[in-house]
């Protein structure tokens, strides 16, 4: 496995498997690496001939108040696991050499960046667009691989590469959730063991929802009511959002059907966590 800090080093790299016709799979993480970030690097594994993983905390999708400082990192530990999943390549470059002195251009991917968690971390999804631009540039893969637990960001991500004519296949894996079921998420890492069971009202909201639905109640108001209900039963839980889009356009909805997203967003002490499901998928 090698380890590549240089763009120019990981550009060169990328040249000689497209020259070969060799395909190239991609994982871009923000690393602190868990079983669902596994679950991608697997499937990418089986796609690609090469594995390349990107390591980078992107500075310019986080807001002034976010975690960017104390976001967790852990490059050991990441490193096993990359080696373990078969990656060939793990790239990481530093902030300096992204986004160097002058630096003024962005990727913005309107009207999908709007509503959600776009709504409350203002240009999150302009930074997203941004850096995995740049880092198909530099990696040049013909599939990447994201999680639907961003179910947001990978909607923005399909639409930029569909706008942008980028010649790079993107593909969803579901959500890993715990034995428990809370989603996988690096920033678990926050929690206290008893913020860990509290977090666990964004599943049981999840599952609430999902059994209403398979009764047949297709009313948003009472859907959107039912999680409130289940996410507010929880002391140390403050809800950012409940809400209920298309799967497709992520435009609001008063009645559900099985392409319905709910997406949740729900802080559990200092830590805001998302997590999400489509009402007609399997679970
Ligand atoms: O989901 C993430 O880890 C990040 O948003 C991504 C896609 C690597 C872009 O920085």
């Amino acid at each position: 496995m090698k380890i590549i800090n240089s763009i120019r080093h990981m550009q060169a790299l990328a040249i000689a498997p497209e020259r070969e016709g060799r395909r190239i799979a991609f994982v871009p993480t923000m690393g602190y690496l868990h079983e669902g970030h596994a679950s991608l690097l697997r499937e990418g594994r089986k796609r690609g001939d090469v594995l390349v993983l990107s390591i980078f905390v992107n500075p310019i999708q986080f807001g002034k108040n976010e975690d960017l400082d104390s976001y967790p990192r852990d490059m050991e530990r990441d490193f096993q696991l990359a080696d373990a999943c078969g990656v060939d390549i793990v790239f990481i470059p530093s902030a300096a050499e992204m986004y160097p002195h002058g630096f003024q251009t962005g990727v913005a991917v309107r009207e999908l960046s709007q509503p959600l968690c776009g709504a409350r971390r203002p240009g999150h999804f302009d930074g997203v667009a941004t850096v995995i631009t740049k880092l198909f540039n530099i990696v040049r893969p013909d599939v990447a691989l994201f999680g639907c637990k961003d179910f947001q960001q990978l909607t923005v991500i399909r639409r930029m590469t569909e706008d942008l004519n980028m010649p790079v296949e993107i593909v969803g894996m579901p959500i890993v959730r715990e034995a428990d079921g809370l989603a996988l998420s690096s920033r678990n890492a926050y929690l206290s063991p008893s913020e860990r069971q509290s977090a666990l009202c964004l599943y049981h909201a999840i599952t609430k929802v999902r059994e209403l639905f398979a009764a047949g109640e297709r009313s948003v108001a009472v859907l959107a009511r039912e999680a409130r209900a289940v996410i507010e039963g929880e002391s140390a839980a403050a809800i950012d959002y409940v809400e209920f889009r298309d799967g497709a356009q992520l435009q609001e909805q008063e009645q559900a059907d099985s392409s319905t997203l709910l997406a949740l967003a729900v802080k559990i002490g200092q830590t805001r966590l998302i997590d999400n499901t489509v009402l007609g998928e399997e679970f």
